[in-house]
């Protein structure tokens, strides 16, 4: 079937401009050598002018990468049209492109048999290599059978997959044919997965059978079977076939290889808008229903690739680890987007960091020969305690760079990082970011070679971002050695463009708080020597093991049970994920409950309507009312002293209606589940 691929897919398709060797020729520059879309950059000789240039002059920074490193259907007429202070953010106006084009054709003309994706399997050693010809196959079979299906340009397609190559062609299919994809983590629950297809209007659901993970069988595709229970909108869903077992299709199922196989390799890409939908990602707010924050063409894509280049100075022929699912940003900027759009090489990883040995990732990068590999501190510090033997016993002297991302990493898992896994050889890149901002931020690369970089600090904004912290008045603060809220103070093109459906809440969560300047719910502090170091959210978001979740969303489960009258959950400081969930739990009146019991039960229900990870580590009982203030605000400064054991750090309590409260939770500390 391979040979049946026309290698003329694209060949009538106008292609504007590509990077090739020529834009690197004649060119003495340093900054050119290191950046060959800098060359023509007016008085731009070191890597700081170039830093400088890319701040101060971002239009003509962002037009000469994205002329260059991006395949242009018909070129872009205005660089930006952005108002941050109304939400309004809009880049490469006029321009059309393929995102799909520009992941897999383009390298499909200059080399078909390089491989783009390394499909690591739960069951390791048996990996699965799969070329640009062939995902480009696998693409434009599935784009055609979604076509087929009555899939048409603007819909929205719902992908509950675990991470493989069928996953991958499926974004780019729908990329393909200019649907936008909208990717459920598959370790979401029925109730999780059907809220987000509802809210994103999604008629197509893409599935597989079951999924492996760790060993343990899922069934996904009955996960589904549920969802789509309450969701009339949904007209088909695809099943591919992650395992052996057959499962029972209805007629709104399609099985999606066999079908696959009756569609021709050709599939004429769809012209699309710079602005128009690539995709939707739900990720969590510190109130209300997760948030579907939408990506679009270009801007993301040239920022996924942009920074996967030089964060993580990726070349032609790596091979790029990143252990991501493709069910959060970090799987579709750096497992997908950003590595496909350079032609690059890179890994799916489908299991977990200690199976079927706490050694998994090590041996993974001896056997596929990685060169960067990406990964989350919670794992690092899980690893960490099972001892270094696990990775002396494997050769990993081809790694370049190691990459850490989701939440701060510690100190002591950043050093065995870098002095163990490294070999103190690897600049280890920390990188901030969220789903928000589409690609990395902030993080001590791109910078010189030699340059320092201290531990624990995602250290220096990337091209062209410019980091505002904002003292509690919301005035700028200037000075270095200062703690504030982080913004960025203009736009780049991989930031978010507006939550699907509801624009008015993109504006009030991130354009309002500090007018002009895009709020990101974080703090930092900035270092004498001007380097930023995350510090947290400042809001009721947590994130527990690199996920991110809303404590309003799991007191909302918590709510529903007929027992509780209300609830406030925390996030605590833990050891291995970073932060652990806390809940307090107000009983209804004359309810006659065992504590055990009910905790079980309410943990049945987190994990039911939520995700496993989301379900608390401890909840109080009995508790008999929540402090509050006069105004009935949860004072949750309040809940988490208690937590943290830090009865003088309580505070102020003037401000609560009944300070009595506050003296029952700390004397009922002890009735936890
Ligand atoms: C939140 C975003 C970034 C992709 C994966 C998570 C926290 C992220 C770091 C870091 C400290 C970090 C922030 C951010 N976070 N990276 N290097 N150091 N904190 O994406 O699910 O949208 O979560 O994760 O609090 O706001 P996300």
């Amino acid at each position: 079937a391979a040979e049946a691929l026309r290698m003329n897919v694209t060949s009538d398709l106008p292609v504007i401009c590509q990077v090739t060797a020529k834009h690197t020729a004649g060119i003495k520059c340093n900054v050119a050598a290191f950046m060959p879309e800098a060359a023509g950059f007016d008085g731009v000789s070191d890597r700081s002018a170039l830093q400088e240039f890319s701040v101060s002059n971002s239009e003509s920074f962002w037009a000469a990468v994205a002329r260059q490193r991006l395949s242009w259907i018909r070129p872009f007429h205005t660089v930006q049209d952005c108002d941050l202070s109304r939400g309004e953010i809009k880049w490469f106006v006029g321009g059309q492109l393929n995102v799909s084009v520009n992941c897999l054709d383009r390298h499909v003309h200059t080399c078909p048999e390089r491989v783009a994706l390394i499909w690591e399997r739960d069951e390791s050693g048996s990996e699965v290599k799969v070329t640009y010809r062939s995902l480009l196959e696998m693409t434009c079979r599935l784009g055609n059978l979604l076509r087929r299906h009555g899939v048409k340009r603007g819909d929205c397609v719902t992908i509950y997959m675990p991470t493989c190559p069928l996953a991958v062609a499926s974004m780019l299919a729908c990329a393909r044919i200019g649907a936008a994809h909208n990717v459920v983590f598959a370790g979401f629950s029925a109730e999780a997965l059907a809220e987000r297809i509802r809210d994103a209007q999604s008629g197509t659901v893409i599935t597989v059978n079951q999924g492996v993970r760790g060993g343990k069988v899922t069934e996904l595709k009955k996960t589904v079977d549920t969802a789509v229970q309450s969701c009339p909108a949904v007209q088909q869903v695809f099943v591919a076939m992650r395992t052996e077992n057959p499962v029972a299709m209805t007629a709104r199922d399609v099985a999606m290889e066999e079908e696959m196989l009756k569609e021709d390799v050709v599939c004429e890409p769809a012209a699309m808008d710079s602005e128009d939908v690539l995709f939707l990602l739900y990720t969590s707010g510190s109130t209300g229903k997760p948030k579907g924050l939408v990506h679009t063409q270009a801007g993301y894509l040239l920022y996924a690739a942009l920074t996967h280049r030089y964060v993580f100075s990726y070349h032609d022929g790596d091979v790029f680890g990143c252990v991501a699912d493709i069910g959060w940003i970090t799987g579709h900027s750096y497992s997908v987007y950003g590595p496909l759009a350079n032609g690059g090489t890179t890994v799916l990883f489908e299991s977990t960091p200690i199976y079927p040995d706490p050694g998994r990732y090590w041996e993974m990068v001896q056997r596929l020969k990685i060169n960067q590999f990406y990964g989350a501190p919670t794992a690092i510090r899980l690893l960490l305690k099972y001892g270094d033997e696990w990775v002396h016993k494997y050769d990993r002297s081809t790694l370049k760079t190691l990459g850490s991302v989701g939440e701060p990493i510690n100190t002591e898992a950043w050093e065995w990082y870098h002095r163990v896994v490294g070999d103190g050889r690897c600049p280890v890149v920390d990188t901030w970011w969220q789903t928000e901002t589409g690609g990395i931020c902030i993080s001590p690369r791109p910078s010189d070679a030699d340059a320092e970089i201290v531990p624990g600090m995602a250290m220096r904004p990337f091209f062209s971002i410019k980091p505002t912290l904002m003292d509690t008045e919301g005035k700028v603060l200037t000075s270095n050695d200062v703690s504030g809220a982080l913004c960025i103070a203009q736009p780049w093109p991989g930031m978010a463009r507006t939550i699907h459906n509801n624009h008015q809440r993109f504006i009030e969560t991130y354009c309002r708080p500090h007018p002009g300047y895009f709020f990101t719910g974080d703090g930092a502090y900035r270092s004498k020597e001007g380097y930023y170091q995350i510090t947290g959210r400042l809001d009721d978001v947590i994130n527990v093991s690199g996920h991110r979740i809303g404590t309003a969303e799991i007191e909302d489960v918590l709510n529903q049970c007929a027992a509780v009258a209300e609830s406030a959950v925390i996030g605590y400081s833990h050891d291995l994920k970073g932060q652990g969930v806390y809940a307090f739990v107000v009983l209804k009146n004359d309810v006659e409950v065992q504590g055990a019991a009910l905790c079980q039960q309410l943990n049945n229900m987190v994990s039911k309507k939520i995700a496993k990870y989301a379900c608390p580590d401890f909840i109080q009982v009995f508790v008999q009312r929540l402090p509050k203030t006069r105004s009935g605000k949860i004072m949750r400064r309040v809940l988490r002293k208690v937590v943290e054991r830090d009865l003088d750090g309580v505070g102020d309590l003037s401000t609560l209606d009944d300070p009595t409260a506050v003296q029952e939770i700390i004397q009922g500390h002890g009735d936890l589940c």
